[in-house]
């Protein structure tokens, strides 16, 4: 069956993935990606893609109703992941997070409800974050995330991400609406905004740069490779139940001093590169996900994440793709997507 699938944020780390995983591996859906371009927005990303008739991309908002709703006709699913989503931005100025995470979402929901007379824009699914549990104690290594782990978010990212996680349960409930909600932990792989740490620490180290390690190094996160959160996501699409929320996580627990160490061996540096920083403020100790829902019940497991070998393909492909890194750390992608859509960005 032919699908148009609109997806938002494509033009993002996760998205941009995403739009390649879902084109690859089904050949007969279309995507419609709807990006307003933010600082983390880069349509290079999918530049080989311009002219592809099963891909479009609409240049706007999901605050935007006049933008959103025309494109929720067209749709016969939504995968929602359009978001500011950087913890540290979050501490710096929370309200663009309540806008695009909070009100975009309630936009796009309502959107999708009454598409088509009421019918609606088909399965909605929301990509969540492992972050709205807030943090578990490095005492205790047993406890993990489930999905029935109270929901307790601790920074200004994580709670607008609450609260949109909230709307799309609320939408099901009041309004019946096919909505899925995943929740998944730290990915890693291509195209991620070197901001993040493992993109961060790389191009700095080609730099000849220190590393900026957070606190003492203790904090632990549980990576995921990319294309294993984005076949995650298309399952529960395909396979999930209605109202139901899914764990997504790589069961590749590691302390950031961990990974900090790793990503200095394979490129063979030294730990005097490591530069020791104060504390991100409300700094979440440990992400641990329990993903035997998605396993039991979907069939999906983690295939890809299992490190050293997933750290250093990606390692190697920030070392391969070295222009276009330096072209978003020096801000230069912004000119691409002026000419092409005439935005300032
Ligand atoms: P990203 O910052 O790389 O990409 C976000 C994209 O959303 C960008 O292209 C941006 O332009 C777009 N966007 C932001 N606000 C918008 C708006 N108002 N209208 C339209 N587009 C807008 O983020 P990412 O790391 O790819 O994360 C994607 C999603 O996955 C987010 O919802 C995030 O919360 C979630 N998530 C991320 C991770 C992770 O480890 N990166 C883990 C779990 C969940
Ligand atoms: O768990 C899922 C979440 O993972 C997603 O919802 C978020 O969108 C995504 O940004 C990510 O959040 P984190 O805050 O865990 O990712 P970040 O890469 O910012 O940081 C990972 C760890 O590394 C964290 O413990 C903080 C630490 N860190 C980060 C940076 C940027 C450092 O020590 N130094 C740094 O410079």
């Amino acid at each position: 069956m032919t699908r148009t699938l609109l997806l938002t944020g494509g033009c993002g780390f996760i998205g941009s993935n995403f739009v390649r995983f879902v084109l690859a591996n089904r050949p007969d859906w279309r995507i419609i990606n709807l990006d307003v371009l933010s600082y983390s927005g880069n349509p290079e990303n999918l530049a080989d893609l311009e002219g592809d008739p099963r891909y479009r991309f609409v240049k706007g908002d999901i605050c935007d109703m006049d933008t959103v709703a025309p494109l929720m006709e067209e749709a016969d699913g939504v995968v929602h992941m359009a978001a500011e989503s950087h913890v540290d931005r979050s501490i710096m100025d929370s309200k663009p997070f309540v806008v695009s995470n909070v009100l975009g979402t309630q936009t796009l929901l309502d959107a999708a409800r009454r598409a088509k007379g009421g019918k609606g824009a088909g399965r909605f699914v929301l990509v969540s974050t492992d972050e709205v549990y807030g943090s578990l104690p490095l005492e205790r290594p047993d406890l993990r995330f489930t999905e029935e782990t109270p929901l307790q978010p601790n920074s200004p990212y994580a709670a607008s991400k609450t609260g949109a996680d909230l709307l799309a349960r609320a939408a099901f409930h009041t309004f019946g609406m096919d909505v899925v909600t995943t929740r998944c932990s730290n990915n890693f792989g291509p195209y991620q905004f070197p901001e993040k740490v493992i993109p961060l620490f790389v191009t700095n180290l080609m730099e000849n740069q220190q590393v900026p390690l957070y606190g003492d190094g203790k904090n632990v996160r549980d990576w995921i490779h990319v294309d294993d959160h984005c076949e995650g996501v298309l399952t529960v699409l395909e396979k999930g139940r209605a109202g139901e929320v899914y764990n997504i996580g790589g069961d590749n627990e590691r302390s950031n001093l961990e990974l900090t160490h790793a990503i200095l061996d394979i490129m063979g540096k030294g730990k005097d590169m490591i530069r020791p920083v104060q504390d991100r403020l409300g700094h979440d100790r440990r992400y641990a996900i329990d993903a035997s829902k998605m396993a039991n019940e979907l069939g999906w497991r983690p295939s890809r994440s299992a490190w050293p070998d997933a750290l250093e393909s990606t390692v190697r492909w920030y070392v391969d793709n070295r222009s276009w890194w330096q072209r978003v750390k020096s801000g230069a992608y912004r000119e691409y997507y002026a000419k092409q859509y005439g935005a300032k960005g």
